[in-house]
């Protein structure tokens, strides 16, 4: 008997990758093979390949080129079948690509933007608990220095100040979730550390349009109940700069730069005024100091990599 697959696969998104652009999708119950294809110039729909898996990397995309594509179900007797569209698009302009060693960034223009070299000294500043009224300055630092930062998210916090956290992201920051209300996780039972996660990553969702792929548990406690349950990569930290506790912004500014090295996580929170002046002055000592600022995932994308339930303190 043949079964007819009405459905339509929902599109997870195409992303631009130095082998070419990976259509994602999420797999539709009892269908066994998709069919991909690509927008034409007139508008058609051209064939690109028949896959069984629930991704498919198109190598014939072009740089500097928009591309379309869709997703389709095939029947067990080989007919696709269609009911309605769903479109996913990937500018190859405003990409990324990894290669040689390498992070290359792209404007619309096709204007090479930024770049992160694999082979030169690197760090991650972090910063907690926010966002609040002072994350706007340490985006202000970060954006006139062409330089990037990791925010580990509050989900409570998120409808406050959403427009900052757009901010965040759209100045190419990593979001990281930091639960939903600061919680110690390794009190909590893996059903309300899942909670605290997923609560979070809809909150930035809803805002930024996805979901963080990094987590750093507060007060860095964890437990192995904790590492499954959060099923993401859990960063730590190798600098500490007690910025919370002394609230003195000599004080963290010296601490970074007294301990700092290659691969280094340093963790700061922007919660505080003290935290935003530090940073006026950290972000362009750094760099003097030859140190690319770079997130979490842009360092371990170059350091090897990262797997979820993991934790990591620094690459190197
Ligand atoms: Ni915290």
């Amino acid at each position: 008997m043949t079964i007819s697959y009405k459905a339509t696969p929902t599109l997870e998104g195409a992303t631009y990758t130095s082998s070419g652009i990976k259509v994602s999708w999420k797999s539709v119950s009892g269908v066994t093979k998709y069919r991909v294809y690509r927008k034409t110039k007139n508008g058609s729909w051209t064939r690109l390949a028949t896959v069984s898996d629930t991704s498919y990397t198109d190598t014939t995309a072009k740089s500097g080129k928009v591309y379309y594509y869709t997703v389709r179900c095939v029947s067990d007797d080989g007919k696709t079948l269609i009911s309605g569209y769903n479109t996913t698009g990937c500018s190859t302009q405003t990409s990324r690509v990894i290669q040689n060693g390498n992070i290359y960034y792209y404007d619309s223009n096709g204007v090479l933007y930024r770049t992160v070299y694999g082979d030169q000294k690197m760090v991650a500043l972090t910063y907690d608990d926010g966002p609040s009224y002072y994350t706007e300055t340490i985006l202000d630092v970060l954006e006139e220095y062409n330089s990037v930062a990791t925010f580990f998210v509050v989900g409570e916090r998120v409808s406050t100040y959403s427009s900052i956290l757009a901010r965040e992201y759209a100045l190419n920051c990593q979001i990281g979730n930091h639960t939903y209300d600061h919680s110690n996780l390794a009190n909590l039972s893996s059903t309300l550390v899942k909670s605290q996660i997923s609560q979070t990553n809809t909150a930035i969702e809803n805002v930024i349009g996805v979901s963080p792929t990094v987590m750093r548990p507060p007060y860095g406690s964890y437990n192995s109940t904790v590492k499954s349950a959060v099923g993401m990569p859990l960063i730590l930290w190798s600098i500490d700069t007690l910025d919370w506790k002394t609230r003195d912004a000599t004080s963290t500014i010296n601490s970074v730069l007294n301990n700092v090295k290659d691969g280094d996580i340093i963790l700061m929170h922007d919660l505080y005024a003290a935290t935003a002046t530090a940073t006026e002055t950290i972000v362009p000592s750094l760099i003097k100091k030859g140190y690319q600022l770079v997130t979490i995932e842009e360092m371990s994308l170059l350091r090897g990599g990262m797997s979820n339930g993991s934790v990591y303190y620094s690459f190197r």
